[in-house]
């Protein structure tokens, strides 16, 4: 079954976002494979956002996600790494769609909520980066039949 990385970044943690942002996967459909809330270290930030490295905003990105608690989370479910894209909304709040988490929750690109793996590989990274194998449990929720 698929799986994706989903963070609450420290302003959807200190906006009390993280109830509503939960709900909306788990009405979705999916299922919660891992969960916690941590104080992100400047090594976890620096190697989760590897790729941007050189882009000129990085060291303000990184400042940001250590700056306050993040809610880490593993959703699994059918087609989970794209559709929680599209639950996410695009980068820019500002351009978001409403009715997406950042359309409908955010204004400024530099706080825009939340984070969603963008590939099947690029979740699969993510999801070792930062949970251990033995912090993600495998379960069927009972409505499994009625979801699927
Ligand atoms: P990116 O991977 O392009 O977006 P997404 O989170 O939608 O996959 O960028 C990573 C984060 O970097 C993004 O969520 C917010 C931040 N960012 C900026 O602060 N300024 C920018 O111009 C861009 C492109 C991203």
């Amino acid at each position: 079954m698929e799986r994706t990385f989903i963070a609450i970044k420290p302003d959807g943690v200190q906006r009390n976002l993280v109830g509503d942002i939960i709900s909306r996967f788990e009405k979705k459909g999916f299922t919660l494979v891992g969960l916690k809330l941590l104080n992100v270290s400047r090594e976890l930030a620096e190697q989760h956002y590897d790729v941007h490295k050189e882009k000129p905003f990085f060291k303000g990105l990184v400042e940001f996600i250590t700056s306050g608690p993040v809610v880490a989370m593993v959703w699994e479910g059918d087609g989970v790494v794209a559709s929680a894209r599209k639950i996410i909304g695009v980068t820019n709040p500002l351009t978001a769609e409403p009715g997406t988490i950042r359309g409908d929750f955010g204004i400024s690109i530099g706080r825009n909520i939340i984070h969603g793996s963008d590939a099947v590989e690029t979740a699969q990274r993510e999801i070792s980066l930062w949970f251990k194998e033995e912090e993600l449990a495998s379960w069927k929720s009972s409505l499994t039949p009625w979801i699927y």
